[in-house]
């Protein structure tokens, strides 16, 4: 028998829903983006959030069963994301789901907001040559991973302080370049020089795999406060080259260490963070001498969407991880 899940993810600023046939086939993919409302703010406003996901939540949801071509009556499962993740934002999408579920009679698949990125990539291609070495990158975390099979994913380290989309939404703030941070510095240093401007990376230790990064942030802020107080004026390019270019150069510093001690080869990419083409090339610019290959999603699975959440939760359910009615949200949870 076929599978429809609907994928539910509600846990920042998107409103998506999404329908996947199968596991695999992405019938509809609708996301509702609420950048415009925040970007007047300079980043999310949780309860800002919480309001605008009630808003479109049915709306999401309807467009997506109709772009699929089924009824509602031929889901099998619905997927939703209940950590991490703004509190008020994943209650709604959970309450939504548990409706759903109720009323149908199907499963309730509660899917980690990182499993769901790192899912994103068994909907592009085959991915059962366990284990992979996983770097998920997002506005909300920065953890690289083992993925050991379906049941496991064991973290390995993670960000000690902000997270990698965070600082470049942070540091585009600084540059007055608005909301989100990420694609518009990408752009800006594709005109700008990446050595111009010596930025930190943080140094833990050969041993570990943590991040951190916000000396680079308050390396960037000081620079530019420090360039104001001179009175010179700032090469925005060259800012955004430079301090891109040391996120890159953290991120490469600790894939290729985890590469080496676990002897794996092939590296998943996932989060918001992946839609940087310019670290795409860099990343496989060292791997293609190392004989090291990277997976990643389409730029449209890289941002939060419905369909990775369906994604992983047709695997959990093959698995048989279901919930009752008593789900709930938790802002904060390491992958398991
Ligand atoms: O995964 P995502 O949609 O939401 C979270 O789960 O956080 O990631 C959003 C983050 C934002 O911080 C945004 O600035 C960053 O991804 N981002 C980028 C790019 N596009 C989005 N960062 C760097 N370069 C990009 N092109
Ligand atoms: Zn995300």
């Amino acid at each position: 028998m076929d599978t429809y899940i609907l994928g539910l993810e509600s846990s920042c600023d998107e409103t998506s829903a999404a329908v996947i046939k199968n596991g695999k086939e992405v019938l509809s993919n609708i996301i509702s983006s609420q950048i415009e409302v925040h970007k007047k703010f300079g980043g999310v406003v949780p309860e800002v959030a919480s309001r605008k996901h009630l808003e479109n939540i049915l709306i999401v949801v309807d467009e997506a069963l109709a772009k699929a071509g089924i009824k509602k009556e031929q889901l099998t499962g619905i997927g939703v994301t209940n950590r991490p993740g703004l509190i008020g934002a994943l209650l709604v999408g959970i309450t939504g789901a548990k409706a759903l579920s109720y009323s149908l009679g199907i499963p309730l698949i509660p899917v980690h907001h990182l499993r769901g990125h790192i899912y994103a990539n068994t909907l592009e291609r085959s991915l059962d040559d366990f284990p992979y070495l996983c770097l998920i990158i997002s506005g909300g975390h920065t953890s690289l991973a083992i993925w050991h099979n379906h049941e496991s994913i064991e973290v390995i380290g993670q960000t000690l302080d902000d997270a990698a989309g965070e600082v470049f939404d942070k540091v585009a703030r600084a540059l007055g370049l608005g909301y989100p941070g990420g694609p518009v510095i990408e752009m800006l240093a594709l005109e700008g020089n990446s050595e111009a401007i010596s930025f930190p990376v943080a140094q833990l230790g050969k041993e570990s795999f943590d991040f951190s990064f916000s000396g680079l942030k308050s390396s960037v802020l000081n620079y530019l406060n420090q360039q104001a107080m001179k009175g010179l004026k700032v090469n925005k390019s060259d800012v955004a080259a430079s301090f891109q270019r040391a996120v890159f150069k953290a991120l490469e510093e600790k894939i290729f260490l985890g590469v080496i001690q676990y002897g794996i080869k092939t590296v998943v990419l996932a989060g918001g963070v992946v839609a940087n083409e310019t670290m795409i090339a860099y990343l496989e610019r060292r791997g293609q001498k190392e004989g090291v290959s990277f997976v990643y999603p389409g730029s449209i699975l890289c941002t939060d969407n419905g369909a990775m959440i369906g994604a992983a939760a047709y695997y959990l359910n093959e698995l048989g991880v279901q919930a009752d009615y008593t789900l709930n949200a938790f802002p904060t949870a390491i992958i398991e």
